[in-house]
């Protein structure tokens, strides 16, 4: 097991400028659709975390040449369905689901057999979410266990296009679908319940034929194979996701301030924004401007004692989904009682956060009411806690790693959270950064 970290006193008030690494989806879309385009590619401020490097050395594997340079990463992309490599290959997904599924739907014309393995983690999760929909392109898989990796897949020679019903709300669903689009003759339609829309966007920055129709709740997407795709560079913005534990540290603490420059605010990812607001946090969008579809913007924080629980409607849950952990710290604090419903998918990530957020909040001495796809969060707007507290997270979840820290640093007590070495899936430098705000908190 890492070593724990421990936390006995609370962030001291701060007025600062942060900047948070790129962001998770961009990245691991830039390096797969670059993989796909012919010839080189740059990303600037490309997250280096390990799910973004598994990504890297997934298509390395797949004979796609990398180059790491200080300030961007390139990639020599060998075509659509190029690919090269030997017999036997094995890749590993480590703790990414994005990284499995999504690469999943560029192999389903792979001629040979291709195992994808994960770590403790991604070996829990269901595969067959994407298995199933990719199978109807004519890909085949191998299981060891159903519907979990290890699993093998083998292509088809001549992939046709699908019509594919994605209910859950997953962008790596309808992505991994997309993805397998650019290798199937005729047209895929999908019919998706709204989710991130980042491969809509880069597709169609692309000039990848695709047409969108939105409603209310479902996109209507139709896709053509293109010829080629273009190489392209890219300016990945700053995560939305990792921002969310700093305006909920700021939203929890006493008279401090936070500016958080260049983030992505895809309105499909701030579910966030839109849930603390409503709650009363302090959060306004500044100098917004736009990239290539993605909208981006610095965002301003303000410390809020005037905290009110929410029925949170479930509309917001698939634009909030990696947020919820946090979220649920402010509804911790809240006025009344705060009601999060339809959350089956909370307990299909990196661990089952449903139930494993609920527990810490009862470890913080606060009431909840739990079943299998909701919440009830008994809000306590003094809340202040004296006792120890030992967060374990033995699927090492760095969402809950950086939860707890953001409870400790608000809520008081004295805790000892295990798993550090969780944030280098998705946000290296969570630690380094709480120091840059209060040197003497960790
Ligand atoms: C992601 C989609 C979400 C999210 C994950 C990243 C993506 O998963 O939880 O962290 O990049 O497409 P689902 O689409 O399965 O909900």
């Amino acid at each position: 097991m890492d070593a724990p970290i421990f936390i006995n006193k609370r962030i001291a008030t701060f007025n600062k400028k942060i900047v948070i690494p790129g962001d998770k989806s961009l990245s691991i879309r830039w390096v797969l659709l670059a993989s796909q385009a012919t010839g080189k590619s740059k990303a600037y401020n490309l997250l280096m975390s390990e799910d973004v490097v598994a990504a890297i050395d997934s298509i390395k594997k797949l004979g796609i040449k990398v180059k790491k340079n200080k300030n961007y990463c390139e990639i020599v992309g060998n075509g659509i369905n190029g690919f090269k490599y030997t017999k036997n290959l094995t890749i590993n997904a480590k703790n990414s689901g994005t990284l499995g599924r999504l690469l999943l739907g560029l192999l389903i014309k792979s001629p040979q057999k291709i195992r994808l393995i994960g770590d403790k983690s991604l070996s829990k999760r269901d595969f067959s979410r994407v298995t199933l929909p990719l199978e109807k392109f004519g890909a085949k898989f191998d299981y060891r266990i159903e519907n979990k990796l290890p699993l093998s897949i083998l292509g088809s020679l001549s992939p046709k296009g699908i019509k594919y019903l994605e209910s859950k709300g997953s962008a790596q669903c309808k992505s991994s679908v997309m993805l397998a689009a650019l290798n199937s003759s005729g047209t895929t339609i999908i019919k998706a319940k709204k989710s991130r829309n980042h491969s809509e966007l880069l597709f169609k920055y692309l000039k990848i034929p695709i047409k969108i129709k939105k409603t209310k709740k479902y996109d209507f997407i139709d896709i053509k194979r293109p010829e080629k795709i273009k190489a392209f560079n890219y300016q990945i913005p700053g995560d939305i996701s990792s921002s969310a534990f700093f305006m909920v540290l700021t939203t929890l603490s006493k008279d401090s301030k936070l500016l958080i420059k260049g983030v992505n605010v895809n309105p499909s990812r701030i579910g966030v924004i839109t849930i603390l607001k409503k709650m009363g946090a302090k959060i306004l969008l500044k100098n917004q401007r736009n990239y290539r579809g993605e909208k981006i913007a610095d965002i301003l924080i303000k410390s809020s004692n005037n905290l009110k629980a929410i029925n949170c409607p479930s509309e917001l849950n698939s634009s909030a989904i990696d947020e919820f952990l946090v979220i649920f710290l402010v509804a911790a604090k809240a006025k009344g009682i705060s009601y999060f419903k339809n959350m089956s998918e909370l307990n299909q990530k990196e661990s089952p956060r449903l139930k494993w957020g609920s527990k810490i909040l009862n470890m913080m001495g606060v009431k909840t009411k739990l079943t299998k796809d909701s919440i009830k969060i008994y809000g306590q707007p003094d809340l202040e806690i004296t006792r120890k507290i030992e967060i374990k997270n033995y699927l090492k979840d760095h969402r809950i790693f950086m939860m707890s820290t953001i409870a400790a640093l608000t809520f008081g007590g004295q805790w000892k959270i295990y798993a550090k070495n969780s944030i280098n899936t998705s946000f290296p430098s969570f630690l380094e950064i709480v120091k840059k705000i209060d040197n003497k908190s960790l």
